[in-house]
């Protein structure tokens, strides 16, 4: 049976960089969630008697809302739910059954890696038939629903038995509990050449994975430690839970420091990976080496064709705008397209289904490919796990060389948490504002060539997306640019992200913080950070 609602529109229910995210005590107001789903069904077409993919990264609230969305998913007309067992299901995960089974779409309940629990944060994101997160055509008209929305449908029927794999029904629509694993598991095992891998892994090479008690456990478990034959213990914190075991699950080198820490010591593993709190992100660390994400896809860029699935080489390579120019020296010398799109994954999704691009990665820890439609952390580790077992180097030798061939663009990220909203937007719009009078400016020994607010001109659909970011671009090819985060449900985040070119082999062993200390310098002064912020220091650099 159905029931219909009434309701009144909340504010702000606005869908950020990934889906609507808003702390737990938000969330659970009656009607929160339900408004934003009805607003989700209400901005699609054609989509009754289809198929909808529903899952999560296990958080807190993860079971009570999916319940929720499948009532409303019966109540609204579906033909199908097929949800993860206990609720389960990572990002690219999620992405992969959408596409395999081609449903009409998909409802993801993950903050990313946000922390998670009753006072913490969760997130609700759409996915289309592609298996990517919704366009901002699609998002927009969401968020232009929620601010009318008077009504919601919902079944009154009993909740689903979540943990039991099998077929059940809510009144007419039919709900499939599936193993989330298996389906990805097969995926990577056609993209990769799993014998090398596990022949590298028998032959004693060694490593760490950490699951940061979020969604990746089960993923990883079965392709590194069953099918892979890591020995037990290869994968930790592997069972994701409600509150990621009360930690940050966002892999960088502040969150996976313990790991980190491991890796670098001698007699730690060969290699150490970790994953976010819905699977879409990827830290690496080689023996003696962090690294960066845009290090990482340009390298995965140039050896990609040592993996099975991209062994006919890569039709292009897509990076966030913010994201160093490491791969576009990769695209140029293999003759692909370089595309540079504005920070979100979604952006990247018209360049991949168009056969654009092959490869995509950004600085904040994605890398993923064609496979699906969503970055992918495990994916990302498994390219590099394939590569180092066909070419029989270290991590370490790996990075090197590739340096010495395409030079090194050190690179860092500066960020200013939980500052003042106004504070944060009055620095974004001063920056703006001297745009055009910084070229031809110098600071220290550098001179800006060109300075602008970041918009970008999707060629596949011809959409515009302006206001993306301030890039300050320098003669030496070097670049600070400043945004400030779309993904924090407190406050604002300024994001400060520096790049400096360096050919020269023999200065590539030099510190990425001193020899960036002329950038940082400029970029505290252009945009007054600490009058405006009263910070005199980030709070995380990456
Ligand atoms: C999410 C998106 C990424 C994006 C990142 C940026 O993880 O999936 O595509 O790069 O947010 O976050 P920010 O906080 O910088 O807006
Ligand atoms: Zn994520």
């Amino acid at each position: 049976m159905t029931k219909t609602i009434s309701t009144k529109p909340f504010d702000g229910q606005k869908p950020g960089t990934s889906g609507l995210r808003k702390k737990v005590p938000v969330f659970s107001q009656p009607h929160y969630a339900e408004n934003f789903i009805q607003s989700v069904f209400d901005s699609l077409e054609d989509y009754k008697g289809k198929t909808l993919v529903i899952g999560g990264d296990g958080r807190y609230l993860n079971r009570e809302v999916i319940q929720t969305a499948i009532k409303m998913a019966a109540a609204n007309g579906f033909g199908k739910v097929m949800v993860g067992q206990g609720g389960i299901l990572s990002t690219p995960a999620a992405s992969n059954m959408i596409r395999k089974y081609q449903a009409f779409g998909g409802i993801i309940l993950s903050a990313s890696h946000n922390p998670g629990g009753p006072d913490e944060d969760f997130g609700i994101k759409y996915n289309t038939a592609n298996g990517g997160p919704a366009p901002e055509r699609i998002t927009d008209a969401i968020y232009e629903r929620t601010k009318l929305i008077d009504r919601y449908r919902i079944s009154e029927a009993d909740d689903v038995p979540l943990d039991e794999i099998g077929s059940y029904h809510v009144d007419d629509m039919e709900v499939e509990v599936f193993d989330p694993v298996t389906d990805y598991a097969a995926l990577m095992e056609e993209l990769f050449d799993f014998e090398a891998i596990r022949s590298t892994i028998a032959g004693g090479f060694r490593i760490a994975f950490d699951a940061m008690s979020a969604v990746t456990g089960p993923y990883a478990r079965e392709i590194l430690e069953n099918r892979l034959g890591a020995p037990e213990g290869s994968v930790r914190n592997f069972v994701p839970l409600e509150d990621f075991g009360g930690h940050h699950p966002d892999p960088n080198l502040v969150h996976a420091k313990a790991l980190y820490d491991e890796v670098m010591s001698e007699d730690g593993p060969d290699f150490g990976a970790a994953s976010d709190g819905d699977g879409d992100r990827n830290m690496v660390v080689g023996k003696g080496i962090f690294i960066t994400p845009s290090d990482s896809l340009a390298i995965l860029a140039a050896n990609a064709h040592l993996a099975p699935a991209y062994k006919v080489g890569l039709a292009g390579i897509a990076r966030s705008m913010p994201t160093s120019q490491a791969a576009d020296r990769v695209a140029e010398k293999l003759g692909i397209g370089a595309y540079e799109t504005p920070t979100g994954w979604k952006f990247f999704g018209n360049l991949l289904d168009a056969g654009k691009a092959t490869l995509c990665g950004e600085e904040s820890f994605g890398t993923g490919s064609n496979h699906v439609r969503e970055k992918d952390g495990l994916w990302a580790v498994l390219l590099w796990l394939n590569i180092l077992a066909v070419r029989g180097e270290s991590a370490f030798d790996i990075v090197k060389k590739h340096w010495a061939e395409y030079g090194r663009n050190y690179y860092s990220r500066h960020d200013y948490e939980g500052i003042e909203t106004d504070a944060a937007n009055g620095l974004m719009g001063a920056l703006r504002d001297k745009l055009s009078t910084l070229p031809g400016t110098t600071f220290g020994d550098l001179t800006v060539k060109e300075a602008d607010d970041f918009a970008y001109h999707d060629p596949v659909d011809g959409s515009v997306s302006k206001n993306q970011g301030v890039r300050i671009m320098f003669e030496t090819g070097s670049r600070v640019v400043f945004r400030l985060s779309g993904t924090g449900t407190s406050g604002a985040t300024l994001r400060v992200y520096l790049e400096h070119f360096e050919p020269d082999p023999a200065r590539h062993e030099d510190d990425t913080q001193e020899t960036l200390a002329t950038l940082i310098a400029y970029a505290e002064h252009i945009a007054g950070i600490r009058e405006r912020t009263g910070r005199d220091a980030p709070t995380v650099i990456t």
